[in-house]
């Protein structure tokens, strides 16, 4: 077991400080442990308000990522960091980088980040980490319904067992919220549009499944526990860093190929659906649940937009202004055909309003991703 810490950073005020200041803050918003969350709290109507006041909420309490240097959990980290929160990652780095995080960590004086490279299933520090935590993130997952395929044991053991053990962990520590990453994977095929938290679950993966055997654990943690879980669902999040992995999105390998100057390849008729949410909208989602989410309650997060295959093509080539043809494939066995949020509880509740459509994401990508290729080519 290998375990590396960076070391805290300088200058800073005593944890013990912060903590006090941020519990009581708290407290005195939300009540005591446990309280009532978004059942209890009034609803919040404008997601902007929500969302600007979700940001200033976090000054000075102290967050546990898991998962913290992969893609989610990386632009989850960078706004808690943004927000004033102290937080510290704990990540593996089986898919994650550090080097998502480095400049933050290369601050150590002015960014209040741990890192602690350490495995989920099996790192002494776990209860440590936990009880020094007001609110958890729980991003770490192998994820992938090929690789759970091929790796099956290694998938249930960190996407079921680690989480298992995390919320063991979390059991009788003083947290507010504990945060997990849900996918909307968990549906399977779907058989009405748009998906409500309510749609039957039929996983089809045995990534699907750790992830929806995980998601009911976290639930009956809070029943039988009294843990404050929140379950986040996501459907398919988009935006940077993007990774190269065969696991890599279909936006990420879209722009790989427009770059490179190759066809676009659709499988299947082009029809399939998706529900692209871009990934600042998910870390919105996170900062909100970890505040006002419901214990117990699980909520769906997208865009509330579908976009076929043609159509994210279309989007793509418009935004790159680059002109690669698309050539149909037979379609792959194993893809739901039809997928799309349902995010009414999410805005009822946590106020969540998406603010990316998928253009504003895809601009902000090529921003980004067109530079960098500008700049390596010459
Ligand atoms: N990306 C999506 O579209 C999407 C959709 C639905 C749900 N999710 C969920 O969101 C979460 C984050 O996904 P992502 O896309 O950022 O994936 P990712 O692979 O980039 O991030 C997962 C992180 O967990 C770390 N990790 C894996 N096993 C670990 C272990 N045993 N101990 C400690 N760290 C470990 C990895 O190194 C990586 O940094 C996952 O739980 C995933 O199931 C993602």
């Amino acid at each position: 077991m290998r375990v590396v810490e960076s070391p805290p950073p300088a200058g800073r005020p005593a944890a013990s400080n912060l903590r006090l200041q941020a519990t009581e803050r708290f407290a005195h918003r939300y009540g005591g442990r446990h309280a009532g969350g978004g059942r209890g709290i009034p609803a919040l109507s404008d997601g902007g308000t929500a969302r600007a006041q979700a940001m200033t909420e976090y000054q000075g309490l102290r967050c546990l990522v898991t998962g913290g240097a992969g893609f989610i959990g990386s632009n989850l980290t960078r706004r808690l960091i943004g927000s004033g929160a102290e937080v510290t990652v704990l990540d593996d780095l089986s898919t994650g980088n550090r080097q998502h995080l480095q400049d933050l960590l290369d601050l150590q004086k002015a960014a209040p980040l741990r890192f602690v490279e350490a495995d989920l299933r099996s790192t002494p520090l776990l209860g440590e980490l936990v009880a020094a935590s007001d609110v958890v993130f729980h991003l770490a997952a192998q994820v992938g319904n090929v690789k759970s395929i091929a790796e099956t044991e290694a998938d249930a053991a960190t996407n079921v067992m680690g989480t298992v053990r995390l919320l063991r962990a979390c059991r009788d520590a003083a947290l507010r919220r504990v945060v997990y990453s849900s996918s909307s994977a968990t549906f399977g095929e779907a058989a009405t549009l748009p998906i409500a938290e309510d749609h039957p679950q039929r996983p089809e993966s045995f990534y699907a499944l750790s992830k929806w055997t995980a998601e009911r654990y976290a639930v009956l943690a809070h029943e039988l526990w009294r843990v404050p879980t929140v379950c986040l669902r996501y459907f398919n999040v988009f935006g940077l860093p993007m990774e190269d992995s065969e696991y890599t999105g279909v936006i990420s390998i879209f722009f790989r190929r427009l770059l490179a100057g190759e066809p676009l390849t659709v499988y299947g008729n082009g029809d399939a659906l998706r529900d692209y949410v871009f990934v600042d909208d998910v870390v919105a989602a996170n900062l909100l649940a970890g505040l006002h989410g419901a214990p117990g309650r699980v909520y769906n997060i997208g865009s509330g937009k579908g976009t076929t295959v043609v159509e994210l093509a279309d989007a793509m080539r418009e935004v790159t202004g680059r002109d690669s043809a698309t050539q149909f494939a037979p379609a792959r066995a194993g893809e739901v055909r039809r997928s799309l949020a349902d995010i009414s509880r999410a805005r009822a509740e946590l106020g969540y309003e998406p603010r990316w459509d998928l253009r504003a994401g895809l601009r902000a990508m090529w921003a980004r991703v067109g530079v960098m290729n500008r700049a390596s080519a010459s």
